[in-house]
């Protein structure tokens, strides 16, 4: 890579800053190529295509602004080159030829336009700059007749000449070959996972400090060595009682009067390739930090249990009767761990899925497809929240996520059914305070166990700070 490269493309700071391996990168990246391209092939087959044409996403204007939202990268695109801020670029793929990356790259002097990108990947395709958008149609082939359309649809579509726009069947092929990842994917996502775990040592620095929770951001942010824009998702970052909302997004300027607890669920991204991170923390309290050593504990035992084969139901179903014990030992229900599961009253404190698909999006896409051809995979009823149905196979990345919280409306509506009797309310009300606890891990599956990526990537972070 040129030093003007450096410079010029953002990937080639994100790489610096991560400590990963250009070199060991650009050796992984042909095998994924080839095999995003193979099951693209397929794909295309199996639904009657003969060409994919990928857009990146456009910016949306807001209303009766002249700003826009802030542009997010669509998967189906980035998932052939880690290209995350180029709105309006093009790939197309023809099976058995070089893909074409049509790149965006306008006259302007309001906004910098991105540079032509270099770098590792960038010498398995075909790159064509464009200025205006009747240039890219110019660059593409003759007849889109018979190519489909994945991407926003454009009004220039229609004189385009382009086959079908965003067909559910092939999305449907391409999203369930995505679960498994390429040893390009999992390095990347490894990655994501250690820029995640510095911010997270970074934080918990902070909130030790005695910070607030933007505060805590900032120091998340800095550690990371990215902007907020360029996270996976919106960090969930909850002092106190905030714990209890599920994707608390506050962030107060001003530390409480009174501390007690925080809870963190932030991840990093790398090459487009998400970490997705949860930590709880005790300020001081005993009783507290006991429960979530607990939680800890019962979090590693669901760990321990996947592996290629495992549906990924049962992994839910046993969560819950893992923490019915949790809550049995911590004397917050009155009752026995089956007859908690069997009423539901484990619900009341852990209403969301036990984990779900990671990878190019935080909530990677595929979760309940049985198979390409047709058919979903239901969710065990009474767990509408579950986003992950499916066996796990090697390669799958999932998040493995208890939690336990006293959410207030879930709190009220089992005082007032059937199973306000099993649960310790003075308990409960003693422990409101803290919110709650998640601690959230990322696993690659792998044909006998797992490798956790988090954990390895707190270690790695430790080791370097
Ligand atoms: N950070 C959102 C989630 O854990 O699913
Ligand atoms: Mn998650
Ligand atoms: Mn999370």
């Amino acid at each position: 890579m040129t030093a003007a490269g450096t410079l010029a493309d953002p990937l080639a700071a994100r790489l610096a800053h991560s400590l990963a391996d250009p070199a060991a990168l650009d050796a992984l990246f042909a095998s994924h190529l080839e095999g995003v391209a193979l099951r693209t092939s397929r794909a295309l087959e199996a639904c009657g295509y003969s060409g994919l044409l990928m857009h990146s996403g456009s910016l949306l204007p807001i209303f009766q602004d002249d700003r826009t939202y802030p542009f997010e990268v669509h998967a189906p695109f980035k998932v052939w080159a880690p290209l995350l801020d180029v709105p309006d670029s093009f790939l197309y793929f023809e099976p058995g030829h070089r893909p074409l990356l049509v790149f965006h790259q306008p006259d302007d002097y309001w906004y910098k336009p991105p540079a032509l990108p270099q770098g590792y990947w960038t010498r398995h395709f075909d790159i064509r700059p464009w200025r205006d958008r009747d240039e890219s149609r110019r660059l593409l082939p003759r007849s889109l007749r018979s190519t489909a359309f994945l991407g926003d649809a454009l009004e220039e579509l229609a004189s385009w000449g382009v086959g079908d726009i965003n067909p559910p069947h092939l999305i449907r092929h391409l999203d369930y070959s995505r679960a498994a990842k390429s040893p390009y994917e999992l390095a990347c996502l490894r990655h994501a996972s250690v820029l995640g775990a510095r911010g997270h040592l970074a934080a918990a620095r902070a909130f030790g400090a005695g910070a607030a929770e933007f505060e805590i951001e900032l120091a998340f942010l800095a550690a990371c060595g990215l902007r907020e824009q360029d996270l996976p998702y919106n960090p969930i970052i909850a002092l106190n009682g905030s714990g209890a909302v599920l994707h608390y997004q506050m962030l107060e300027t001003h530390p409480p009067a009174e501390r007690h607890s925080l809870l963190i669920d932030a991840g990093a991204e790398f090459a487009g390739y998400a970490s997705d991170i949860t930590r709880t923390y005790s300020h001081r309290d005993a009783d507290f930090a006991t429960l979530i050593e607990r939680m800890d504990h019962m979090q590693q035992s669901l760990c321990c249990g996947v592996k290629a084969g495992v549906d990924w139901r049962d992994v839910h179903l046993r969560a819950h009767h893992l923490l019915a014990e949790v809550l049995r030992e911590a004397d917050i229900i009155t009752c026995g761990a089956e007859e908690a599961v069997a009423t539901a009253t484990t619900s009341v404190f852990f209403p969301h899925g036990i984990g779900h698909l990671l990878g190019l999006e935080v909530h990677d896409a595929g979760g309940f497809i049985r198979s390409p051809d047709g058919g979903d995979i239901p969710r065990p009823d009474g767990h509408p929240y579950l986003r992950l149905t499916r066996v796990l196979e090697e390669g799958f990345v999932v998040t493995m996520e208890p939690g336990l919280y006293f959410i207030p409306q879930l709190l009220a509506a089992a005082r007032a059914d059937g199973r306000s009797t099993r649960i310790n309310w003075s308990r409960v009300d003693s422990l409101r305070k803290f919110g709650g606890i998640r601690i959230e891990d990322d696993l690659a599956v792998t044909a006998r166990s797992c490798e956790n990526l988090t954990r390895d990537a707190f270690r790695t972070a430790a080791g370097a700070s």
